[in-house]
């Protein structure tokens, strides 16, 4: 007999889901089992102020009605840049901008027209501790020199830590994170009691280790950035997100990009796993045998870290496999979804 499991319904709390035609493509998916979800602004040209926000969020209100979808809510971010000014950041806090994403320049896609220096960005992280604005940020270190799998523990040390003691009070969500380094970095840090350290894990980094980009040959839909780690990290990841600490919550980092830009000779980075985001968590917390702790990590502490409520309809999984099609319209190209032509061991019950 098939198990289930009813839950408060999820959100996302890190999501791409571009922009034009793709989004129509993409919104149905992440709809069909979140509530909400914050969107990412690495769009070309990226998304640095409220109006060009506010005009986003237009675009995806309108693929939304579109697609009859009324029960869903994006949640919009900016993207700092080394000109961000506080005046812009107070507009922010003013206009529900749910926070500022850091990307440090040329670590991910999109990411150009990023911060260069962190003290430029000063200014701009001083008013979002002023006005209680998060920094979302994706933590690596983008010297060359630094081999790419340490990328990240070595941010903790340069950049992130620093941050922290620069800025005390400011709210702070260390994204998709991918090591052990990270994951007690968030666990251990003392807030002095308060809600200012958050990190979000993806599906894939809980499923799968660095073996995983070279099954039987290169596999780019495995590529991601942070790239996928070795195995000790994945445990860790896993033992955060199923601990029950409210300070790991789910984000999947759904990162749509046409077949033909993953499958080339200089394939971009990123996992699409919106199409079934909920069943590759559930299928990793089963395998721990932790399901009872799906739901706080889905559905309760990103609402409660955002000061957002939670929802109050639930959602129901059941573990029945379900078989992932080989590819999904993408705007006029496809994409390949994560297990394409596999099966997901749990899905949304019709
Ligand atoms: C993301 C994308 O494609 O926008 N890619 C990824 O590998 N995760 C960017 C990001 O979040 O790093
Ligand atoms: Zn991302």
């Amino acid at each position: 007999m098939s198990r289930t499991i009813t839950i408060t319904r999820p959100d996302d709390w890190h999501l791409h889901v571009r922009d034009g035609a793709v989004l129509n493509d993409v919104l149905a998916h992440t709809a069909a089992q979140f509530g909400r979800a914050i969107i990412m602004p690495n769009l070309k040209p990226p998304v640095t102020t409220v109006d060009l926000a506010k005009a986003y969020e237009a675009r995806i209100q309108k693929a939304l009605k579109q697609l009859e979808i009324s029960h869903f809510s994006p949640l919009m971010t900016l993207y700092l840049t080394d000109n961000t000014s506080a005046d812009e950041v107070k507009k922010a806090s003013e206009n529900s901008i749910i926070g500022f994403k850091l990307y440090p320049a040329g670590a991910t896609t999109n990411s150009d027209g990023g911060v260069t220096n962190i003290k430029k960005a000063y200014s701009a992280l001083e008013a979002m501790q002023r006005f209680s604005v998060p920094l979302l940020i994706h933590g690596e270190v983008t010297e060359q020199a630094i081999d790419i799998f340490d990328r990240e523990a070595v941010f903790i040390d340069r950049i992130l830590d620093p941050i922290r003691k620069d800025f005390p009070e400011l709210r702070i969500v260390f994204e998709h994170i991918t090591t052990k380094q990270a994951a007690h970095y968030v666990r251990d840090a003392n807030t002095n009691g308060k809600n200012t350290l958050a990190a979000t894990i993806t599906a894939h980094h809980l499923l799968m280790n660095r073996n995983s980009l070279f099954t039987g040959g290169i596999r780019p839909h495995h590529y991601c950035l942070p790239v996928l780690k070795r195995e000790e990290h994945r445990i860790a990841l896993v033992e955060m997100a199923t601990s029950g600490n409210p300070r790991f919550f789910l984000g999947t980092d759904s990162a749509p990009h046409p077949k033909g830009e993953k499958e080339s000779s200089c394939g971009c980075a990123g996992c699409y796993t919106a199409h079934n985001a909920l069943g590759l968590y559930a299928e990793a917390f089963d395998r721990v045998g932790k399901l009872d702790r799906l739901e706080g990590f889905a559905s309760h502490y990103g609402a409660d870290y955002y000061n957002l409520p939670r929802h109050t309809e639930t959602i129901t999984l059941v573990n029945q496999p379900q078989a992932v099609p080989f590819e999904y319209p993408m705007g006029k190209s496809t994409l390949v979804p994560l297990r394409a032509g596999e099966t997901i061991g749990w899905s949304i019950a019709s």
